[in-house]
């Protein structure tokens, strides 16, 4: 939620921050603005809207001239999208951009009306920070940040400059994600890598409570008691074109067509001999032998790759596993016994209902098991093991490949699980690994079905509501395949069990409502297509999704999509592409922002 950034160099620092920020747009975009050294004078630019408002505001009225600043774009928390709620804030002496909430805002603001602050022109809490810092600013910089940080709470990140310190930047992390990149005479501060790859790819990460200064070029670093603190330059693994369109139309289509390369680089260093072998993360055959039950938890996309898990580890290695909302989980109290895991997915590693999750997990005896895409992010760092995802950075709103490269783990997982407690053999064991490894290849030809898939969403456009179906695995899967149509296109949608319908959900049937249902388990293809069948009687336009040689009768099916067929425990790996393709063209024939939709924001760093 929001992204931060931050710039002291010889370069415009109007066009570094809003180069920046473009990469961070999908953090949040209803609001923009800079602040800029301009001849010693902090100069602002700020407007409601996208980055794209801000270029044109600069245009007309110009930009800040200098070379140190800082930048925001926004997704609002506390008040409105709207000019004054944009960032950056202002005290009388001291400007602000804030990435998080801050949970005490109204007491500080309380305090500071009761010593005569009154100036406060936005309903944000960031402003309320800005007037805080400044309330205590006495002419040191580091002294008056660390006395604020006693002071607020809640998760933030902030970029920070005093109007008498030019050409100095200052950054300060509790919670919400920050790095400070290093260049070659010129330094960086931003809530993410990709940000500022185009100009260093080597960063620190700044840890909590830490404060990063920005001068001539270089930066230092000190904790909350003001003692200097030597941190490890980290190198990005990625380069530019990975944050980059690359001749795609949107970020989520190119991130669709680097789902087989992301499949390959996720697990063929976690296959060793044909074995799946996730000693790399810490992760031996004694450790998931002695596990009692499993409990997954995360949020959206991240938590629908929980529920394939859970069918997964459950059919194979034969241990209970939970899936929670971790919204839900943190509050109800759940029983988490001393030999239990605690698996918790997040591609950004820094969702904060994960996170507290996490939290909860260390105030117990049970182990944690992080499987996150971003590196070096929170959960990663604080979970006891974790698996990478490698995804490379995903930009799109709307998560693909990330999807998919959590399958591959839950797979790994479960197939290494299952052989350490003597639930399948070695041949079976080598045998599902195989395919796995194979599942690359399979995942090119789906995609391959794009402009079938782009023909069938112009059927899906003027649906008010439709409907997925599935059954098992399937219905794990149909439940992605619900959000990520709902996400982008707008259209109302719901996953169901195939065979709860007619307990109920039947009678939304009308004629020409669409239906998709997945078809791809063929132990439970025959009971599919009977409730398929049903609500085709009950005037449902069906659009099944099964494997090249399922026997599907003609009178159950309007569009039929046909994917490559492997083991059925690995059918969700391919059958998400279609899924994925529907939802995406759906969305681009509506014309909508398939890559910023409505009201979201792709790390969700608040409750
Ligand atoms: C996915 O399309 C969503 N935008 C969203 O549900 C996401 O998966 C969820 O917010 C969890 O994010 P995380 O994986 O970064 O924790």
């Amino acid at each position: 939620m929001c992204g931060i950034v931050g710039y002291v160099g010889p370069r415009d620092c109007s066009d570094v921050l809003v180069s920046a920020l473009t990469k961070l747009e999908y953090r949040g975009y209803d609001s923009a603005g800079i602040a800029v050294f301009e001849n010693g004078k902090i100069e602002v630019a700020k407007t409601k809207g996208r980055l794209s408002d801000l270029v044109d505001k600069m245009k007309k009225e110009g930009k800040p001239q200098g070379h140190a600043g800082i930048g925001h774009t926004r997704w609002a928390t506390h008040g409105e999208p709207s000019d004054i709620n944009s960032h950056p804030h202002s005290g009388r002496r001291v400007t602000i951009v804030h990435n998080g909430i801050i949970e005490n805002y109204k007491d500080i603001k309380k305090f500071l009306i009761e010593n005569d602050r009154t100036e406060f022109l936005s309903d944000t809490d960031t402003e309320v920070v800005a007037q805080l810092l400044d309330f205590y600013y006495d002419g040191n910089p580091i002294r008056c940040i660390r006395k604020v940080l006693h002071e607020i709470r809640g998760s933030f990140a902030l970029g920070i400059v005093f109007a008498d310190r030019p050409e100095t930047v200052y950054a300060v992390r509790c919670e919400s994600p920050l790095i400070v990149g290093q260049g070659k005479g010129e330094a960086f501060i931003a809530s993410d890598v990709p940000a500022i790859i185009k100009y260093t790819k080597d960063y620190y990460l700044l840890e909590y409570g830490e404060i990063a200064v920005l001068k001539n070029g270089s930066v230092s670093f000190c904790d909350l008691h003001g003692r200097m603190v030597e941190k490890e330059l980290k190198t990005a693994d990625f380069d530019e074109d990975s944050a980059e369109k690359g001749g795609y139309e949107h970020f989520m289509i190119k991130e669709i067509h680097e789902q087989p390369t992301a499949v390959k680089t996720t697990i063929t260093p976690r296959i060793e001999n044909g074995m799946p072998d996730l000693s790399e993360c810490g992760i031996t055959p004694e450790i998931l032998r002695s596990f009692n039950n499993i409990f997954i938890v995360a949020c959206g996309t991240a938590m629908h790759a929980g529920m394939v898990g859970k069918y997964v580890i459950e059919k194979l290695a034969r241990v209970s596993v939970t899936v929670d909302i971790a919204s839900e989980f943190r509050y109800r109290d759940p029983l988490i016994g001393e030999n239990d895991l605690v698996i918790i997915i997040s591609q950004s590693g820094e969702t904060a209902d994960s996170k507290a999750v996490l939290n909860l997990v260390k105030q117990t005896k049970a182990k944690s098991l992080a499987i996150v895409n971003v590196k070096g992010s929170s959960i990663a760092r604080e979970a006891d093991m974790v698996i990478y995802t490698h995804a490379g950075p995903e930009i799109a709103v709307a998560s693909t490949k990330a999807y998919m490269v959590q399958l591959s783990v839950m797979y790994l997982l479960a197939f290494e699980m299952a052989y350490a407690k003597g639930k399948i053999t070695e041949f079976e064991c080598r045998n599902l690994t195989e395919q796995l490894v194979k599942t690359p290849e399979y995942i090119e030809k789906a995609i391959e079905l794009e402009y079938n898939c782009q023909y069938i969403s112009t059927k899906l456009i003027t649906a008010d509501s439709l409907l997925y179906i599935g059954r098992g695995l399937d219905y794990a899967l149909s439940m992605e395949g619900s959000l990520k149509l709902k996400e982008i296109s707008y259209i109302h949608s719901e996953s169901y069990a195939a065979g709860e319908l007619k307990h109920g959900t039947i009678s939304l049937i009308t004629e020409g409502m669409p239906v998709i249902a997945v078809a791809t388990q063929n132990s439970l293809l025959e009971k599919t297509v009977s409730n398929i069948k049903e609500v085709k009687a009950r005037g449902a336009m069906t659009i099944v999704i099964c494997d090249e040689f399922a026997e599907i009768d003609d009178d159950a099916v309007d569009f039929l999509i046909r994917i490559p067929k492997i083991s059925e425990v690995l059918m969700p790996m391919i059958a998400t592409v279609p899924m994925q393709l529907l939802a995406y063209y759906t969305s681009v024939n509506k014309g909508n922002d398939v890559d910023k939709p409505r009201n979201l924001a792709k790390s969700v760093t608040v409750e």
